[in-house]
């Protein structure tokens, strides 16, 4: 797909996760395949033109981290198109505006969520970033402050005019948070004011058919993985391979139901394997003590699929060098064996069904219904 002058291998995005959407984690999605085009957690605009090494670090990326959107957040015109130009001037691929962030400090100035309520100042500010970089601009939004105000379809039509090249909502309002259920039409809304521009859909995208359903109900462009793709670093390659075996819409045809395949779910060793990668990856960006420290947070993911585990996820909260690291595994990966039949399979009581999107809920008998897809704690649980 297009993303205006960029050409993306895949329609399928990494979304922001502040705190997680970092070069390590980009590269592991990058290296499983599938993903079109990652984004950075959000930075501050002001920071970043400061030089301020926080911000440096959340933009640090190599050559295989391509292509790479960079998302912005500030309300200062001047600062957002002076950041939008020297993110041009390094190379980057695309640069993202944060629209849909409900965290009162991004809000308290005028960013985030609240750009939503000011239309004509947020199209003045926009306007001059377009017009300082030929790379695609685009914006990232909620629905709206809450259900009496949904303000995306006019919000993204506005930007559109303003020369906005691609639309990201999350089909939730500011006020839902992250619970409810993602509001498909809501997102459908959205793709009918614009003109011509892709709007790609997001939120609670966990499966390869939740993703379908999204392309599906809304006649989005693309869709965004954020918290789906911690869970499941596979799920870009999984959604790329399902969308192909599948029919498109219900209209397609001699294909119209056509089921899509599903690969099989990655072994137990794949996803260690991928874990380990992951780790040493933190490693060489932040160093052995700080990579370590902020794998904490990332290996109890990577563990909702191992099985029973809460012995790993009591330890690993603790690792403070790889070598600890390996030692809770390798004394995890021991214990672990009881749950396992001849063939070195999880024994079927111990297997997790799939989780299942919020709008997708009302499609599974209830029992198999699951809780919703968790928020990852750390100092951004408030997102
Ligand atoms: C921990 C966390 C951090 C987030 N950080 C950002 C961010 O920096 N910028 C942004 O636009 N959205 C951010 N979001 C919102 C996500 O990009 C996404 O819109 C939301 O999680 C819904 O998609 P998902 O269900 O696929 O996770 C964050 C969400 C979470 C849970």
């Amino acid at each position: 797909m297009r993303l205006g002058s960029l050409t993306l291998s895949s329609n399928l995005f990494l979304s922001p996760l502040a705190g997680y959407t970092n070069l390590p984690f980009r590269l592991v999605l990058r290296e499983i395949g599938g993903v079109g085009l990652c984004t950075t957690d959000l930075v501050n605009a002001r920071s970043l033109l400061g030089k301020n090494p926080k911000a440096l670090k959340l933009i640090e990326t190599n050559a295989t981290d391509s292509p790479l959107a960079v998302q912005l957040f500030g309300s200062v015109p001047e600062e957002m198109r002076d950041a939008a130009a020297y993110l041009e001037s390094i190379g980057v691929a695309s640069v993202d505006i944060n629209m849909g962030c409900p965290v009162k400090k991004v809000c308290k100035v005028g960013g985030g969520s609240a750009m939503m309520t000011e239309l004509d100042k947020t199209a003045a500010l926009v306007r001059g970033m377009v017009n300082a970089v030929k790379i695609p601009v685009t914006a990232k939004m909620r629905l709206g402050w809450d259900a009496d105000n949904l303000t995306a379809p006019d919000l993204a039509r506005t930007l559109e005019d303003v020369g906005v090249q691609a639309i990201f909502v999350h089909g939730r309002t500011r006020e839902q948070g992250f619970g409810g259920t993602v509001n498909l039409a809501g997102i459908r809304a959205v793709v009918a004011a614009v003109k011509a521009i892709p709007v790609i859909g997001n939120g609670d995208i966990i499966t390869p058919q939740a993703a379908k359903k999204m392309f599906d109900a809304t006649g989005c462009a693309g869709v965004s993985i954020g918290r789906g793709a911690f869970y499941n670093p596979w799920i870009f390659q999984h959604t790329r391979h399902y969308l192909k075996t599948a029919s498109l819409s219900p209209s397609d045809g001699e294909r119209a139901g056509v089921r899509g395949e599903l690969p099989p779910e990655p072994s137990f060793a794949e996803r260690v394997r991928v874990m380990c990668r992951h780790l040493d990856l933190m490693v060489e960006v932040f160093g052995e003590e700080l990579g370590c420290r902020m794998f904490r947070k990332v290996a109890p993911w990577y563990a909702k699929r191992f099985g029973p585990a809460h012995v790993f996820n009591k330890r690993v909260v603790q690792v403070a060098t790889r070598a600890e690291f390996h030692t809770v595994l390798d004394d995890y990966t021991h214990w672990r064996q009881q749950f396992l039949d001849d063939r070195g399979e999880l024994l079927p009581r111990f297997q997790l069904p799939p989780m299942v999107a919020s709008f997708m809920q009302a499609e599974v008998p209830a029992a198999a219904r699951r809780e919703a897809i968790p928020v990852p704690q750390g100092p951004v649980e408030v997102w």
